[in-house]
């Protein structure tokens, strides 16, 4: 999704910003730019694809000297991705960058038009740098100018403006989306993200929704919008925050599998005392855990499968409802919050603007909420009654591997607690869950990435086909799906996940020798039935690649992925890690861009 960087201090700026770019492009764009201030002119340079002919473009300008500027790499919303409407766009004497969607940009084209305006790109952008600089125009004074901007505007956006008369300050806007404030000595920045700010950078400070910043080379302001002068809460930048190396990995998407283990290994150890779960380190209210009579659950894409896989675990536990529901739907579907109920939100980022307004609904309903969150102060992560932290660290490949797998274990650890706390689970049972998951996951899913050269061999017949099923049933259902998703994201193959059972209600004509099945059973109380359905899909014409146990029924599969010898409650998990590296290593057979997949964003900042 689109990225911000923006730089006031004493040296020029122009490679701090670039760097940034570079740092930002993780995240998913289309086009970049930057806008330099230099003796009251902007210098701006636009250009779409990659920041690396952004930069190419900009050595046929003369170095600047300018030590104030902002940049942005863009993911088109409004208007081609092109570079007309690439950021910054200026208006009058203002320059703006903005992440995010201002729904009602149409209102102010008739009130710029009438001041003559004109417009050069199809940008909300556009429209709210026309209406700052109008209202700069009218006051002459630059906050005062933004927040009667901002009081106009609707939607979920962070911005950086300059002002070409200006030459020594930033403005900085949060309004649903991200944006930070890098304190330096002799220096300060504004940024969605961490990842963008140089190593020397070493404090920052999450902007307040709602609140504006003024940056300059010896400091900051933060206000409200009224503006009225706040604090700042300064925080620490650790390492897990920052840029990311591949550390000798050809993809960043094939590292963090193989940090899986020590990630689950780092995670679980968190929430367990003396050998049983223990969530007092995430705040989490006991009291309300033991009297839930139902729970909500609300997550986007990949976080939505670890979401139902924890649904199924719950319900299998506890004995209680769990609805279930994509964010971006959530609201719509109005929820029926009965009883004792609460909603548990599962985010990598912290940042999703979908799950984040689930969040909010929740909180403006009373309802209790529990987040599990990798991204430590992301909006979600603050905004939760309680975080459950997974500690997979930085994941920047855009398709999520290692959070998955994390959150899928923690998880799994969180339903036992829930289990344990309300007597459904014996004491007993849960020291032998929780041993599984904390001492033999880790060390099984290690097994499983050292066969990595088996599931590669998997992949030479799937990455020729168009088209693949994968089915399970229960909670290899859940696993499915992930496992579809992965693969159609990063090798384009189109992926559909089915519980295995329910083909033959009218998917199975689909069925032919040019569309594999991948197959996931996990569970002996669904074996026989998945082998059934394999049987079905394989009479049928089709290849079938089976993942499951080694002495589970193999008859009809082509090839089979046994899994490693483990507890039955960590086979899901470790079918997932399968998954993962077989549409890791059948999109490298298609030449396809593993790490940055087309029209895909890391982190979804707008809903
Ligand atoms: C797919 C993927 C996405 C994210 C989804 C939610 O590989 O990564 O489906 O899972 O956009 O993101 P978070 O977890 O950051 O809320």
């Amino acid at each position: 999704m689109c990225g911000i960087i923006g730089y006031a201090g004493k040296s020029p700026c122009q490679n701090i910003l670039l760097s940034g770019l570079y740092a930002l492009e993780y995240r998913g764009y289309d086009s970049a730019g930057i806008a330099l201030l230099d003796n009251e002119r902007f210098t701006i340079i636009k250009s779409r694809g990659e920041v690396s002919r952004l930069e190419e473009k900009m050595k046929a300008f003369q170095a600047s000297e300018s030590t104030l500027g902002i940049a942005h790499t863009r993911w088109a919303t409004h208007g081609e991705p092109g570079e007309r409407n690439a950021h910054p766009h200026k208006m009058g004497k203002t320059a703006l960058v903005h992440n995010g969607i201002i729904e009602n940009y149409k209102e102010a084209e008739p009130i710029l038009a009438e001041k003559c305006y004109t417009f050069c790109s199809d940008t909300d952008t556009e429209r709210a740098a026309g209406l700052i600089d109008l209202y700069y125009r009218e006051t002459g004074d630059p906050l005062a100018a933004i927040s009667r901007a901002c009081k106009k505007l609707r939607g979920s956006y962070a911005f950086a403006v300059m002002f070409e008369d200006r030459e020594n300050e930033i403005y900085g806007v949060r309004l649903g989306s991200p944006l930070l404030i890098g304190v330096g000595d002799g220096e300060s920045l504004l940024a969605s993200d961490t990842a963008a700010f140089p190593a020397h950078i070493d404090r920052y400070i999450a902007m307040e929704d709602g609140s504006i910043s003024r940056i300059f080379r010896d400091g900051f302001q933060l206000f409200d919008m009224s503006l009225a002068k706040i604090k700042a809460n300064e925080q620490p930048l650790t390492q897990i925050s920052r840029g990311a190396h591949k550390d000798g990995y050809e993809h960043f998407m094939r590292k963090e599998i193989h940090e899986e283990p020590a990630a689950v290994l780092k995670t679980l150890a968190a929430y367990i005392k003396n050998g049983l779960p223990d969530f007092s380190a995430s705040g989490v209210d006991t009291s309300i855990l033991k009297q839930l009579s139902s729970l909500h659950i609300a997550a986007c894409g990949t976080a939505m499968h670890a979401g139902l896989f924890a649904k199924f675990l719950i319900e299998k536990f506890l004995r209680i409802p769990v609805f279930a529901e994509v964010a971006s739907e959530f609201r719509y579907n109005e929820p029926i919050f009965d009883g004792n109920t609460a909603l548990l939100v599962i985010s990598q980022s912290g940042e999703t603007a979908d799950t984040l307004a689930a969040l909010r609904l929740a909180k403006e309903r009373g309802i209790y909420s529990i987040a599990v969150v990798n991204v430590p102060c992301s909006s979600i992560a603050r905004e939760a009654d309680a975080v459950i932290y997974t500690h997979a660290g930085r994941e920047v490949s855009v398709a999520s591997t290692k959070a998955y797998t994390v959150q899928t274990a923690l998880l799994s650890l969180f339903a036992l607690h829930l289990g344990s706390l309300r007597g459904s689970i014996s004491q007993k049972e849960a020291q032998k869950i929780c041993f599984s998951l904390s001492r033999e996951l880790p060390e099984k899913i290690d097994e499983v990435i050292a066969r990595e050269d088996e599931v590669r061999a998997l992949c030479h017949s799937i990455s020729q086909k168009e088209s693949a099923f994968f089915i399970g049933r229960g909670v290899d259902a859940h696993i499915c799906a992930e496992g579809a998703l992965k693969l159609k994201e990063i090798s384009y193959i189109n992926a559909q996940a089915y519980p295995a059972g329910e083909l033959k209600h009218g998917t199975i004509s689909l069925i032919s020798n040019d569309f594999p099945v991948i197959a996931v059973s996990t569970q002996l109380c669904s074996a026989e039935k998945t082998a059934a359905n394999v049987r079905e899909v394989a009479s049928r014409g089709a290849d079938v690649y089976l993942i499951a146990p080694a002495d589970f029924p193999q008859d009809g599969a082509k090839r089979v992925f046994a899994l490693p010898k483990a507890a039955e409650p960590l086979l899901p998990i470790l079918a997932a890690t399968v998954t993962q590296l077989l549409a890791y290593h059948t999109a490298l057979l298609r030449g396809c861009n593993v790490d940055k997949p087309r029209n895909l964003a890391k982190s979804v900042t707008v809903e």
